[in-house]
């Protein structure tokens, strides 16, 4: 088979570098990928935004089958693009159709899906500028902390959690007045929900299912989960918390209400569905959907999954996905996240990494990198995660946190505390 992949972070090159080691896979394709993609197939300079690029592409490779790894290009329609073209509509598509992709795309939407069918996620309400003043006096009576989410995509700054009521209103008439753009012109206020976090991935083709490994991301900048927020500077897979009571509630309450769903709702998914959770008493509650894989928890569950991706990902298309069993190994796998210095905020690119040569027992996912000659240049604010497998997390992040000293590039920063809540 040929095979396109969609994106250009950590998460599409461990995608490249599972389904490169399928029998199945004859071509493999990245578009754009970054330095690390390369080593697994060919890198084609295509934004996943262009749809009328790809389909060039999809035609003159002869594509097979693509998967998407980021959720612009979803909630953009991309499956439907294909469906709809008399030259593409055979070819599969691995991620959800838009209107399935809305689960991401608009918290409005996904509160709306989970409140009709009972799964438990923190009560809430939306407001838009014509119900400005309902929502500020809504606001006056809440304790803090106050949640505040910007309906649409907004490049992971949509969600703004405040301390203070008077503070919360202001970031709220901002949000409705443009401050992510048409994203915030819809806000969600959410009640806050005070627990530990972690995520489940389903893989779905809209009526059975598979749970892959779940895993816990670690989204602040700084040691402690203290400053801004990031795409994710670490991942541990398994979360040693979970255990198999709360995972009985997540398939019971979360899980199978879910994927049921989709399909009453007529929401067309074949893909994967990042579900984030918050562990509340015990209790777990859904504080967000994704229709996508995670980054960087790809770089820690890929790594677990014993099975074939490529042939889960044809029996997915095929709706054969039931019949499939899913294999996951028994190690932890723990990534750490290397970043440029500055990152979430103002950052400098192109800088000279080194020190590859001298790792042999983690794997080395790029996210921002870029081939430059004979060097490979730091292209991100996330720049490298370095994913170690073990018999425990601490002895698989002891083996990242010895790495991430060895590769070297100018105002390298990373989290040195990865797993330091569990
Ligand atoms: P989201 O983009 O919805 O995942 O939100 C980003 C982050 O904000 C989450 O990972 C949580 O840490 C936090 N968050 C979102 N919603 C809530 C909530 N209702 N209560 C507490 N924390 C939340
Ligand atoms: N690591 C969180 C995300 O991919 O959205």
């Amino acid at each position: 088979m040929n095979i396109l992949i969609l994106g250009s972070g950590g998460r599409e090159h461990t995608f490249a570098w599972k389904i490169s080691q399928s029998p199945l896979c004859q071509n493999l394709y990245i578009a754009p990928g970054n330095a690390g993609t390369q080593q697994h197939g060919t890198n084609v300079p295509i934004n996943p935004m262009d749809f009328e690029a790809i389909k060039k592409l999809t035609i003159e490779q002869s594509i097979d089958m693509m998967v998407v790894g980021p959720e612009a290009p979803l909630v953009a329609g991309i499956y439907d693009f294909f469906k709809n073209d008399a030259a593409l509509k055979q070819i599969p598509v691995i991620g959800p159709s838009a209107k399935g992709a809305q689960l991401e795309g608009s918290k409005a939407f996904s509160k709306a899906f989970m409140a009709k069918r009972n799964i438990p996620t923190a009560g809430y309400q939306e407001f838009t500028q014509e119900t400005l003043q309902e929502g500020l006096a809504y606001i006056d009576q809440l304790t803090p902390p106050v949640v505040l989410k910007a309906d649409g995509l907004a490049a992971g700054k949509g969600v703004l959690i405040l301390n203070d009521v008077e503070e919360a209103k202001m970031e709220f008439s901002a949000m409705l007045d443009g401050k992510f753009g048409a994203a915030s012109e819809k806000v969600v206020i959410e009640d806050f929900l005070d627990g530990i976090e972690f995520s489940v991935f389903v893989l779905t083709d809209g009526v059975d299912y598979k749970v892959l490994p779940i895993a816990k991301d670690y989204k602040r900048i700084g040691e402690g989960d203290t400053g801004l927020n990031t795409g994710g500077m670490g991942a541990v897979s398994p979360v040693p918390f979970v255990d198999a009571a709360l995972m009985q509630k997540v398939t019971n309450r979360i899980i199978i209400p879910t994927v049921k769903g989709l399909a009453e709702d007529e929401l067309e998914y074949k893909g994967f569905v990042f579900i984030g959770l918050i562990r509340v008493d015990n209790e777990p509650y859904v504080i967000e959907y994704n229709c996508r894989m995670g980054d960087p928890e790809t770089e820690v569950v890929l790594p677990r999954l014993e099975n074939d991706l490529l042939e889960l990902l044809v029996a997915l298309a095929e709706g054969n996905l039931g019949a499939k069993e899913i294999k996951i190994s028994e190690k932890a796998a723990t990534t750490i996240m290397l970043v440029s210095g500055g990152y979430p905020e103002a950052y400098e690119k192109g800088k000279t990494m080194t020190g590859f040569d001298k790792i042999s027992d983690s794997l080395l996912f790029h996210a921002g990198t870029k081939q430059d000659g004979d060097n490979v240049v730091s292209n991100g604010g996330r720049v490298l995660a370095i994913t170690s497998l073990g018999d425990d997390f601490k002895t698989a992040l002891a083996i990242s946190n010895k790495n991430a000293e060895l590769i070297d590039f100018d105002k390298k920063n990373y989290r040195k505390d990865i797993g330091f809540d569990l």
